[in-house]
């Protein structure tokens, strides 16, 4: 990713920073939070979290893990930092670009993510990123909303994406196919809401090469 994206990607997130747990916090996290504690229930290792956010998906992490929690916008993660530090367990927030990751090689045995590659502006190339960082056959697991092969919802999503990807995400993305695409293995895909709100879990191919 360019500088110039880097930069419009971590100001739009900024500036989204403030109003974020009043947009979030009320509804959608109340309503997906039993599948949310279920999703995370998952952890195990060396754990990258990647989109902290302003941390509201820290009270489902299950204790003890070991996790290093990383997002591009520094505002964002100023907001996760209580909650960070109010985690009975090992969390560390670090200010990181997925497109450019800071880690070597096969650092992670697991990646989490949740309503992230809505949001990042290259979703492949950051999906190979974590690629990289994982550890042959390691795991990605995502809670991610995306595009709909229904109508009317994938015409309403289509629609929505322009004017929403202004302030936040973009509403029609193909996560499923990203995540192939990147070279991964999909495990498993889990519809939460229609086929729009999805948990996946995929992995990483056994040898890193490619
Ligand atoms: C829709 S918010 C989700 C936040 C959090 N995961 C949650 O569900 O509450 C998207 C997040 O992705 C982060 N983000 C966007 N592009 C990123 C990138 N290239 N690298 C790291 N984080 C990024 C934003 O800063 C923002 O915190």
């Amino acid at each position: 990713m360019d500088e110039l994206t880097r930069q419009r990607t971590r100001a739009k997130w900024d500036a989204a920073a403030k109003n974020f747990d009043v947009m979030s916090s009320r509804g959608p996290e109340k309503r997906w939070a039993p599948y949310k504690r279920e999703f995370f229930s998952a952890m195990r290792g060396r754990i990258l979290f990647l989109a902290v956010g302003t941390g509201l998906d820290i009270q489902f992490f299950p204790p003890n893990c070991q996790i290093v929690g990383i997002d591009i916008s520094p505002k964002m993660l100023e907001q996760a930092r209580a909650r960070a530090d109010a985690y009975p367990g090992k969390l560390e927030l670090r200010e990181m670009d997925v497109h450019a990751l800071e880690f070597p090689a096969a650092s992670f045995d697991q990646v989490f993510t949740s309503c992230t590659f809505c949001s990042v502006p290259d979703p492949v190339g950051g999906l190979e990123s974590l690629r990289r960082v994982l550890v042959p056959g390691g795991e990605l697991h995502m809670f991610e909303h995306t595009g709909s092969r229904y109508f009317p919802f994938n015409l309403m999503l289509n629609i929505m994406t322009p004017l929403a990807r202004r302030f936040g995400p973009d509403m029609n993305r193909p996560t499923v196919a990203n995540v192939e695409r990147a070279g991964f293995r999909i495990r498993d895909v889990r519809h939460v809401y229609l086929d729009v709100v999805k948990a996946i879990v995929a992995e990483a191919p056994a040898s890193t090469a490619g």
